[in-house]
């Protein structure tokens, strides 16, 4: 059977209105993103996963959408969107659209109509209301920096209205079939319009019950089953990635074989931020090891962070435990706490560190599943502290040392938002242009990395599995195929780490370290490897001798 074109892709999310702006108005849109496929395509990534380009009031970056067919006129029109899947498609790249399911904004024609219907009505039933605000009392308030509850009172409808985000995004009723027809027909018109796969926001949420948290019910897998039958009816290799912010024993229902093909492993996000902050590989493991009992054919797709907060949650996703674990060892979380996550980049939470920024993207790049790059994280781009909500994480990209970033050519009060001139990210210094030019930069280390993984099909498709380590700041494993093995060796600690690993299963064979593209010695029951802090490695295991794989571009 042919391989979907998803298997192991790696992914690159954007905020079209913060990547480049081709019209001068301060903000991003499809014809600037277009200009920049020649860099993502340089870059070796394989698809771009656009946040919600739909027509919006904006209260939620876009996640609340008036129009589920439309384009913001901010972003371009529809001949601006068919351009962009053209060129991407030329280029070898595929396009995801984020598509929000369970809510509309507050100022969607469905949600006005229903307001004023009649208590009832087919029209008023798009929405899940209430005369008691005691209905869904289990079902966490997500947004607890911005709402107290999951009810908004509206006085037209003279009933309370139920919201698992802002009030401003009222969630539909899926228990009403036309809500269920409708949404199916947004998924049916985008479907022709010739996107290659959905990323499908808050997934769990689609259906309420008494008596639980109101996240995964049966009935929400059984309408995404009902998406999964109108991808299927199109007869395209199109993907379904679920947004289901869960642990992974309750994310990994969704990846059964007739629902979604993807989705996120936020325990396994949270676990690789632990690591970091304390040294430690063992939770990690776990994860790991648990993460990897999936249907085939479904795969996890890798986050380090997204233009969300890093989120660690109530308890419910990892330990409070392993939560605390991540805020005292990483003390740039610090004061930057929001709901229930650290509303930080990448790289200063790590302290601009670039030692375990580059660990981090080693394990999502040699990981089982799909490894996803947040715009601006290939270069270590800072973040803006005191923006509101999460805009510290949706600042402009920095294409250039010129005039925002090369962003665009606005003057500073119409941008989107500021471009970062903070110290040490500095968007004269931390940019694209620059950083092509440096040789030994975190832009060309990711580039390097991504064509040695192409090179190495085992990472992408290969199977996996843990090597005892006697470390406990060191991770090892495989990742083989028929024709290949690929050892990864990694230390999550800042101080270096010496130790023995087992590899008497290949006793004599070649090892040779792909990075650097040189032999290590033969296998051995006693393999001895040191690593610096922060430091991993990729070997190749028996490679034919006279052969000469290194990674050189
Ligand atoms: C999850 C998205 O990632 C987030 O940005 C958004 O606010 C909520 N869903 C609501 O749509």
């Amino acid at each position: 059977m042919k391989d979907s074109w998803w298997e192991g892709a790696v992914i690159y999310q954007l905020i079209p209105r913060s990547f480049s702006d081709s019209n001068c108005d301060g903000i991003g849109d499809l014809e600037g993103l277009e200009q920049k496929l020649s860099y993502l395509s340089w870059l070796g990534i394989e698809a771009i996963w656009l946040t919600p380009i739909y027509p919006s009031p904006l209260k939620d970056v876009g996640y609340d959408i008036t129009d589920f067919e439309g384009i913001h006129p901010e972003l371009g029109d529809l001949d601006s969107f068919h351009k962009l899947i053209d060129s991407a498609h030329k280029k070898n790249i595929k396009v995801i659209l984020d598509l929000v399911l369970n809510h509309t904004s507050y100022l969607h024609p469905w949600f006005q109509r229903a307001r004023w219907a009649a208590k009832g009505s087919n029209e008023r039933d798009f929405y899940v209301w209430t005369d008691d605000i005691e209905t869904y009392k289990e079902a966490p308030v997500l947004f607890c920096n911005f709402e107290n509850s999951n009810w908004e009172w509206d006085p037209v409808a003279e009933q309370y209205y139920f919201h698992r985000f802002l009030r401003h995004q009222p969630d539909l009723n899926y228990s009403n079939q036309f809500v269920q027809k409708e949404m199916l027909r947004v998924v049916d018109v985008w479907l022709e319009r010739g996107v290659d796969g959905f990323r499908l926001d808050a997934v769990p949420f689609l259906f309420e019950a008494e008596g639980g948290r109101c996240e995964g019910l049966p009935e929400t897998h059984e309408f995404l089953k009902k998406v999964r039958e109108r991808v299927e009816i199109a007869g395209r290799d199109v993907l379904l990635l679920g947004e289901a912010i869960q642990p992974v024993i309750e994310a990994s229902p969704y990846l059964v074989k007739d629902e979604l093909h993807g989705a996120f492993n936020f325990e396994l996000t949270a676990h690789l931020f632990g690591a970091i902050a304390n040294g430690q590989a063992n939770n990690l493991q776990v994860c790991i090891e648990k993460s990897q009992n999936l249907v085939p054919g479904s795969r996890w797709a890798l986050p380090l962070r997204n233009h969300d907060e890093l989120w660690l949650g109530d308890g419910h996703l990892v330990s409070n435990e392993v939560i605390e674990i991540i805020r005292t060892g990483l003390p740039q979380s610090n004061g930057h706490w929001l709901n229930w996550g650290i509303n930080r980049r990448l790289a200063p939470l790590l302290n601009g560190d670039p030692r375990p920024n580059r660990l981090l993207h080693g394990l999502l790049y040699s990981l089982p599943g799909m490894p996803c790059i947040y715009y601006g994280d290939e270069l270590g781009m800072g973040d803006w502290p005191g923006l509101r909500d999460r805009d510290p994480n949706r600042t402009p990209m920095a294409w250039t040392p010129a005039k925002n970033g090369g962003f665009s050519e606005a003057p500073d009060p119409l941008l989107v938002l500021p471009p970062i001139t903070a110290p040490g990210y500095d968007y004269r210094v931390v940019n694209v242009e620059v950083q092509r030019q440096l040789p030994a930069s975190l832009l060309n280390w990711h580039r390097r990395m991504l064509t040695c993984r192409r090179h190495l099909p085992a990472l992408r498709h290969g199977e996996f599995e843990l090597l005892k380590s006697s470390h406990p700041s060191v991770i090892a494993y495989i990742r083989y195929s028929s024709s290949m093995i690929v050892l990864v060796v990694a230390n999550l600690s800042g101080a270096g780490a010496s130790l023995k690993i087992d590899l008497s299963r290949w006793e004599g064979m070649r090892t040779r370290e792909v990075m650097w593209g040189c032999d290590f010695p033969k296998a051995t029951k006693e393999w001895f490897v040191h690593l610096p802090s922060y430091g991993f490695s990729w070997w190749l295991i028996g490679e034919v001798e006279g052969s000469n794989f290194a990674m050189r571009t």
